[in-house]
């Protein structure tokens, strides 16, 4: 791990580390894209704290989660009274991230009116309060992130070709985790560490079957989603090792949060119904794995409950996890 906190082992990975390091040194404009959930944040955090404004103020703000109307006087202030609830002045965040880093999350929801404004700061190094004639310098080296295709956005007249160039000087494109899967373990372990830090348990780590299934999964919402799957695994884990049913017990977290309430969870048995349907014989494996769980490992009466022999549940329970005593 180096100081900033961001794992991985894999190339594609410290290619990029070894990128932000690089650019950390320079005032110039950083893009970052990259699936949802890659670390676009931890990168933009981390070129901060690399960089030598690190003492200075790290700003962030998300331009998709503020109404349009409020954006550009959150961006860059207003004189009092400059429009209906403009009751006292206000600084913005440029002028708040002064001499440090203006993280700008989701440029491509920036509206034309607010992009023309933006490139005229990036080039001028200067802004206006909302209501003020008078032009305020700023030193602030702006980060922006994205997870939308921005050439796509400027092809269909969303996004300013201009603006586009301008922000585009040192592109850092994040890999979805996909692509990287020597990552997941090591990220897997973190989380683990993490987690048990937070719920002050001692789960020690996971069982190959757990591990087998991390590795092989395809992390569409990438280290967020992993990161999820490892605290509720933490949190639903009965043994000291992490067995691939603490992942397969709830595969919609959404879905689960939504119908199911403490106790409830524990003994639901749901499956995803995704792009990919499971085939029977995974389903069986799993089925199996959670009535066991469910029965305290006790293997006469999960047996029972499922209706065959103990010699077919051995069977089975070895296909799961070769390593399960007889
Ligand atoms: N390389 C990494 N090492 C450790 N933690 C990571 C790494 N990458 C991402 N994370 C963690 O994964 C989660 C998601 O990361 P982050 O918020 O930076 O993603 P994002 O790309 O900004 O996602 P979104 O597009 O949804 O905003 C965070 O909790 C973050 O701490
Ligand atoms: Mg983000």
């Amino acid at each position: 791990m180096n100081p900033e906190g961001i794992i991985g082992k894999s190339d594609a990975i410290r290619k990029v580390v070894d990128l932000a390091r690089r650019v950390a040194k320079s005032a110039s404009t950083v893009s970052i894209t990259g699936e949802s959930g890659t670390g676009k944040e931890v990168f933009a955090k981390a070129i901060h704290n690399w960089s030598p404004r690190a003492k200075k103020p790290f700003v962030a703000i998300n331009c998709s989660a503020i109404p349009e109307n409020l954006l550009e006087s959150e961006l860059f202030g207003h004189a009092k009274g400059s429009f209906t609830g403009a009751v006292e002045k206000k600084v913005g965040l440029f002028e708040e991230a002064d001499g440090g880093t203006l993280f700008l999350d989701e440029i491509g929801d920036l509206n034309l009116s607010l992009q023309a404004k933006l490139l005229r700061v990036l080039q001028e190094r200067e802004i206006k309060r909302v209501g003020e004639n008078q032009s305020r310098p700023v030193d602030v080296r702006v980060i922006v992130a994205t997870h939308k295709d921005l050439r796509q956005e400027v092809a269909e007249k969303r996004f300013r070709e201009d603006l586009y160039f301008r922000l585009n000087v040192i592109p850092v494109k994040l890999p979805p985790l996909r692509d990287r899967r020597e990552d997941i373990l090591p990220l897997a372990e973190h989380f683990l560490k993490k987690y048990n830090a937070i719920n002050g348990t001692q789960v020690q780590g996971f069982k190959k079957s757990a591990k087998e299934f991390l590795l092989t999964q395809s992390w569409r919402g990438n280290v967020r989603e992993l990161e999820n799957a490892i605290e509720r695994a933490v949190v639903l884990s009965s043994g000291t090792e992490i067995d691939v049913a603490a992942f397969t017990l709830f595969d919609e977290p959404a879905l689960q949060d939504a119908f199911l309430g403490g106790e409830d969870k524990k003994n639901a048995f749901v499956f995803h119904f995704g792009d990919e349907v499971e085939p029977l014989h995974e389903l069986e494996k799993k089925y199996v794995q959670f009535v066991y769980e469910r029965k305290n490992r006790a293997k006469e009466l999960t047996a029972k409950a499922l209706g065959i022999d103990r010699k077919t549940l051995y069977r089975k329970l070895q296909e799961i996890d070769p390593q399960t005593s007889i």
